[in-house]
C-alpha cells in the first residue's frame, strides 16, 4: 500500500515538475486570430485587395478584435502566417515584408496592434524555406529573432517545412535561445512534434515543453467537420501523452478554430469550441470577422466556455467514458470544480440521451453534491448527488457542456 502510494505520488509530481519554457508567457493558452485557415496564401492584392495577405487585412482584423467584443473576452494576439515576406533578405541578411502588400512594414503594424491594446504575431520556418517558399530561418536564427524583437513582435509561429526533422531536437531550441537573447518576451509556438511524427520519430515532449510555449502535433486543420473530427480523434487516441505534456507555460495545439467559416453547422461550431476548451487549447480564430454571422460570433464570445479554456489549474481534460456514439470528457478546474463535455459522434439520426453518474465521470466522492450549469444555455441545472444520475440529450455531431461546482453546506 505504502509503496503504491509513494509510486503514485512520485509519478504525479514527475509529471508536474516537467519544466516549462521560462519566458513568463502562456500561463493559460493563447487567444487570438491567425489568417491562415481562412485567407491562406492569397497574395493577389490587385484583384482581391480586401482579402489578400497585406496590411489592410490585418488592420481590419485588429480593428474588429479591439472593438467588436473579442478583446474584452480575452482574444489578444493577431498573427500573420506564411506569405508576408519578400523573397529576398536585405543587404544585412534581414527579413523584410513584401513592400507592395505591407507598404508601412511590420513595425508599424505592431505599433498599430499595440495602440489598440493587442499583440502582433509573426510566422517563420525552421528550415531553408517556408512552406510557401519564402526564406526560412536556417542559419539566420539570431538575426531573425532580433529583427522580430526590433519590430515589436510578441509571438512567433515557427513552422518546419523544408527541414530535417531529426535535427529539430537541437534546432528548435536554438531559436528558443535566440529569442531569449533579444530580451523581449516573445511567445514561441513550435511545429516540432508534427514534423517528427510524420517521419515516425517519437517526440520528446519534456524537451519540447522546456523550449516552446505551444506545439502542433497534428495536421493543419481545414474548414470541415471531417477535419475537426480527425483532430479530436487524434487527441483522444494520444490523450495520455498529451495530458502529461500540457500545463501553465506550454500547451498542445490542435490548430485554429474554423468557427464562422463555411464548413461547420451550428452544433459542430459549438462542439469545436467546447472540445478545444476541454483540451486547454489555444483559441485562435481564423474567420473573417468583418462578415461573421451573429451565431458564430456568439459562440466565439461565450465567456463561460472561454473560462474553462483559461482555467488557472491548467490541466488538459480527459475522455473518461466512451459509450456507443457518446464520449464524455472531463477537465478538473480550480476549487474542486469540473468541466464536462458530452460529445455525440453520430453523424445521423436524432439526439441521443445519455445517463451517467457524476462518480463515474471521476468527480471526487468526498463531495456529496455538485451544482451543475449548462454553458451554452447559460442556465443552472440544479444540485446533483455524486452517486446520483445526470441525464442529458445531445444532438448528432453536437455537445452538451456543463460545469460542476462542489455545494458547500
Ligand atoms: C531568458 O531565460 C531566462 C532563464 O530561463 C529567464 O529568466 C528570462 O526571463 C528569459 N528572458 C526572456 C526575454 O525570455
Ligand atoms: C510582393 O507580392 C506581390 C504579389 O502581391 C508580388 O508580385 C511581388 O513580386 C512581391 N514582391 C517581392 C519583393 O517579393
Ligand atoms: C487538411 O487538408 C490537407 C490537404 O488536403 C490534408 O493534408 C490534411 O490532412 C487536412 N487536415 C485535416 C486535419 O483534416
Ligand atoms: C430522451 O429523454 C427525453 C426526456 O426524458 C424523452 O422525452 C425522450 O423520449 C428520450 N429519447 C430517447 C431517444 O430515448
Amino acid at each position: 500500500m505504502m509503496a503504491w502510494l509513494v509510486y503514485t505520488l512520485a509519478a504525479f509530481y514527475l509529471v508536474q515538475i516537467v519544466t516549462a519554457l521560462d519566458n513568463g508567457l502562456a500561463r493559460t493558452p493563447p487567444m487570438g486570430w491567425n489568417d491562415w485557415e481562412r485567407f491562406r496564401c492569397n497574395i493577389d492584392c490587385n484583384n482581391d485587395p480586401n482579402n489578400c495577405i497585406g496590411e489592410k487585412l490585418f488592420r481590419d482584423m485588429i480593428d474588429r478584435i479591439a472593438s467588436g467584443g473579442y478583446k474584452d473576452v480575452g482574444y489578444e494576439y493577431v498573427n500573420l502566417d506564411d506569405c508576408w515576406m519578400s523573397h529576398e533578405r536585405d543587404e544585412n541578411n534581414r527579413l523584410t515584408a513584401n513592400s507592395t502588400r505591407f507598404p508601412n512594414g511590420i513595425k508599424s503594424l505592431a505599433d498599430y496592434a499595440h495602440s489598440k491594446g493587442l499583440k502582433l504575431g509573426i510566422y517563420e520556418d525552421y528550415g531553408l524555406l517556408t512552406c510557401a517558399g519564402y526564406p526560412g530561418s536556417l542559419n539566420y536564427m539570431d538575426i531573425d529573432a532580433q529583427t522580430f524583437a526590433d519590430w515589436g513582435i510578441d509571438y512567433l509561429k515557427f513552422d518546419g517545412c523544408n527541414s530535417l526533422p531529426w535535427t529539430m531536437d537541437k534546432g528548435y531550441p536554438e531559436m528558443t535561445r535566440a529569442l531569449n537573447k533579444t530580451g523581449r518576451p516573445i511567445f514561441y509556438s513550435c511545429e516540432w512534434p508534427l514534423y517528427q511524427r510524420a517521419v515516425l520519430i517519437k517526440p520528446n515532449y519534456n524537451l519540447i515543453r522546456e523550449n516552446c510555449n505551444l506545439w502542433r502535433n497534428f495536421d493543419d486543420i481545414n474548414d470541415s467537420w471531417d477535419s475537426v473530427l480527425s483532430v479530436i480523434n487524434f487527441y483522444t487516441n494520444e490523450q495520455d501523452k498529451l495530458i502529461a505534456a500540457a500545463g501553465p507555460g506550454g500547451w498542445n495545439d490542435p490548430d485554429m478554430l474554423v468557427i464562422g467559416d463555411f464548413g461547420l453547422s451550428y452544433d459542430q461550431s459549438k462542439s469545436q469550441m467546447a472540445m478545444w476548451s476541454i483540451f486547454a487549447a489555444p483559441l485562435m480564430m481564423s474567420a473573417d470577422l468583418r462578415t461573421i454571422s451573429d451565431e458564430a460570433k456568439e459562440i466565439l464570445l461565450n465567456k463561460e466556455v472561454i473560462a474553462v479554456d483559461q482555467d488557472a489549474l491548467g490541466k488538459m481534460g480527459r475522455r473518461v467514458i466512451s459509450r456507443g456514439n457518446i464520449d464524455v470528457w472531463c477537465r478538473p478546474l480550480v476549487d474542486g470544480c469540473y468541466a464536462v463535455v458530452f460529445f455525440n459522434k453520430a453523424v445521423g439520426g436524432g439526439p441521443s440521451n445519455v445517463t451517467v453518474t457524476l462518480e463515474e465521470i471521476g468527480f471526487t466522492k468526498t463531495v456529496e453534491k455538485y451544482a451543475l450549469r449548462d454553458l451554452f444555455l447559460h442556465r443552472d441545472l440544479g444540485n446533483y448527488n455524486v452517486r446520483g444520475t445526470f441525464v442529458t440529450s445531445v444532438n448528432p455531431t453536437g455537445v452538451v457542456m456543463v460545469t460542476a461546482s462542489p455545494v458547500k453546506f
